[in-house]
């Protein structure tokens, strides 16, 4: 492979009526990502073309598109694994665009804050008030939710989300995968509060588990698995099963010796992953 056919979705709101494909035809070099190609155009061949992008790494989730009809983050996605040197790139869908391949991710964003997404605790005011050491955390417990805690809020799994095309208002494994991850956290107080906002009627179960929201994660996350304990979650708080948190307890001080924490198993095998 010499070169490498990029077939690029254009839009500008203030000329376009909608958005059209641009061919460009750049060299190919041994190792190069998807915002590789992008970034060679824009720097060599045409300086308008808008797109998201900061870490390079998987990490910001700032460069999520939909390559060759499936939704990944551009700095993460090898052309060679690709096995084409024809790359169709457009932005992501169930998302506005706002230019070229740059989505407007803010629906994502205000359903992620709507249903609250951060440690919400009363039974232990007067430490958080007066902190004398850090909030403890079992493996067990740790297990049950971590994987949901590495969410980088690229969007990716809301663009993969067959509910998410025909009904935009459906909350969406993002911010469901997040309401589960810190109502399971043993130091959160919350859950009722946010069940409220995920059992409504385009909350959790519009859910029918297609899994393509898994699929996409590019961290490995499961939000399919994480909405299905948040669905379990919620019934038992219905019938009153769910057994009392007990209150989280505070980190011994810090000359004394912490337990070890391990890092659980993905539920999600990635190919290529070991
Ligand atoms: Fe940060 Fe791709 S540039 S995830």
């Amino acid at each position: 492979m010499e070169k490498l056919t990029f077939k690029v979705q254009r839009y500008d709101p203030d000329k376009d009526k909608k958005p059209s494909m641009q061919v460009f035809t750049i060299p190919f070099r041994h190792g190069m990502t998807v915002l590789d190609g992008l970034i060679y155009i824009k720097e060599n061949i045409d300086n308008t073309l808008s797109f998201r992008s900061s870490c390079r790494m998987g990490i910001c989730g700032s460069c999520g598109m939909l390559i060759n009809q499936l939704p990944m983050l551009a700095c993460h996605t090898p052309i060679e694994e690709l096995h084409s040197d024809k790359i169709e790139v457009k932005s992501l869908p169930n998302f506005p665009i706002i230019k070229d391949l740059v989505a407007d991710l803010s629906p994502l964003f205000e359903k992620h804050k709507s249903i609250k997404p951060y440690i919400m605790t009363a039974a232990v005011a007067e430490e958080i008030e007066k902190p004398t050491a850090e909030f403890l955390q079992s493996q067990e417990h740790l297990e049950g939710f971590v994987q949901f805690a590495y969410c980088v809020k690229c969007g990716l799994c809301m663009a993969a989300c067959p509910t998410v095309a025909t009904d935009k208002h459906f909350l969406g494994p993002q911010p469901l995968a997040q309401a589960c991850r810190y109502s399971l956290d043993k130091r959160d107080d919350g859950a009722k509060e946010r069940f409220k906002q995920t059992d409504i009627p385009h909350g959790v179960w519009l859910c029918h588990l297609a899994g393509a929201c898994s699929e996409a994660c590019p961290k490995g996350v499961d939000p399919a698995l994480a909405i299905q304990l948040l669905k379990r979650a919620m019934v038992a708080d219905g019938f009153k099963l769910s057994k009392k948190k007990a209150s989280p307890t505070v980190a011994a001080p810090l000359s004394e010796k912490k337990p070890k924490i391990t890092v659980p198993e993905f539920t999600i095998k990635k190919p290529g992953a070991k």
